[in-house]
């Protein structure tokens, strides 16, 4: 891969949100924001989204899409070497909002995909560094936890990522407490919190856990059911986890 990891100016951020402000009255209708760049993985992004959209017809909920640009978001490799049999199964999502534009949030999500390497973020990682202080939570999927460290918000923080490209993904977040046995992991520890799942189906697992503690158990296991998903509901229980116990 010829992307090069560029790593974002880790600074360590305040909350400026008085503690109470950040709880989170689920009886009020939230808005989700989702990051997109370029390369983003497909089900990090539709996987929330799916959770959502079901959990949309008891509680109010919208979701912002939020790119650079107004122009659709591919997922398409940016590097011919990327897609050797130049295959097509590459689908492109419109944002509703650019970087500028975006609306405020009250949950921050961060999906992962080959792109979070991208040198050329600057104004994705921009975004984040300055947003992820005025919501009331982070979400990252997959190795959005690497996006995440790159901007900076990962500092002090417990986390973990994509366990496939572990190696690389935790040296984006040299301050950062990487689990490597954790389906997710939910850092509490500052506000906004910031949960961070493990490879791209965790993040579904995660999103069903979120809508378990922020509206109701009920709701949870609809969805679930819904979607006909066998759940991972232990996040210290990992299929995929790495052999390092010590973190990097
Ligand atoms: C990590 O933390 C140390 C000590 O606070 C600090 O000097 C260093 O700049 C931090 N590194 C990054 C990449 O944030
Ligand atoms: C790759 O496929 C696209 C169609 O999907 C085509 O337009 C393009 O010319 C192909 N590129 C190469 C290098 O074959
Ligand atoms: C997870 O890591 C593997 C190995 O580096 C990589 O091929 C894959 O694209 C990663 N998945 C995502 C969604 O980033
Ligand atoms: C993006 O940020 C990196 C790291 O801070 C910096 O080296 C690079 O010059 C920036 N690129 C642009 C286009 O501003
Ligand atoms: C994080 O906070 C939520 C309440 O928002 C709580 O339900 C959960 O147990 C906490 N997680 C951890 C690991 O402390
Ligand atoms: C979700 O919870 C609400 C409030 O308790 C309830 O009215 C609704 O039926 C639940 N929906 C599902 C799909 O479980
Ligand atoms: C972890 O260790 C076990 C036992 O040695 C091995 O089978 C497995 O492949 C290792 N997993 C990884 C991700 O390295």
């Amino acid at each position: 891969m010829g992307i090069l990891k560029a790593l974002g100016a880790a600074t360590c951020l305040l909350s400026i949100f008085p503690i109470e402000a950040a709880a989170l009255t689920t009886s009020a209708p939230l808005t989700y924001g989702i990051v997109l760049f370029r390369m983003f993985d497909v089900l990090d992004v539709h996987g929330p989204t799916e959770v959502l959209q079901v959990l949309s017809a008891s509680f109010k909920t919208d979701i912002v899409y939020i790119a650079e640009t107004m122009e659709p978001v591919t997922t398409r490799p940016t590097l011919a070497a990327m897609n050797p049999l130049n295959s097509s199964v590459y689908p492109l999502l419109p944002p509703t909002h650019t970087l500028a534009t975006a609306p405020e949030l009250d949950v921050l999500i961060i999906p992962g995909g080959p792109g979070w390497r991208d040198p050329a973020l600057n104004a994705t990682l921009d975004y984040i560094r300055a947003t992820a202080p005025k919501v009331k939570h982070v979400i990252t999927i997959c190795t959005g936890a690497a996006l995440a460290a790159r901007a900076g918000i990962m500092d002090g923080r417990k986390a973990t990522t994509n366990k496939s490209s572990w190696p690389n993904a935790v040296l984006a977040g040299p301050n950062t407490t990487w689990i490597p046995s954790a389906r997710w992991v939910e850092d509490n520890s500052s506000e906004p919190p910031v949960w961070s799942s493990s490879g791209v189906t965790a993040g579904i697992d995660l999103m069903l856990h979120w809508v378990e503690e922020k509206y109701n158990k009920e709701n949870a296991t609809n969805i679930a059911k819904f979607m006909e998903h066998v759940r991972i509901r232990d996040p210290a229980y990992d299929p995929f986890a790495r052999n390092e116990t010590v973190s990097t």
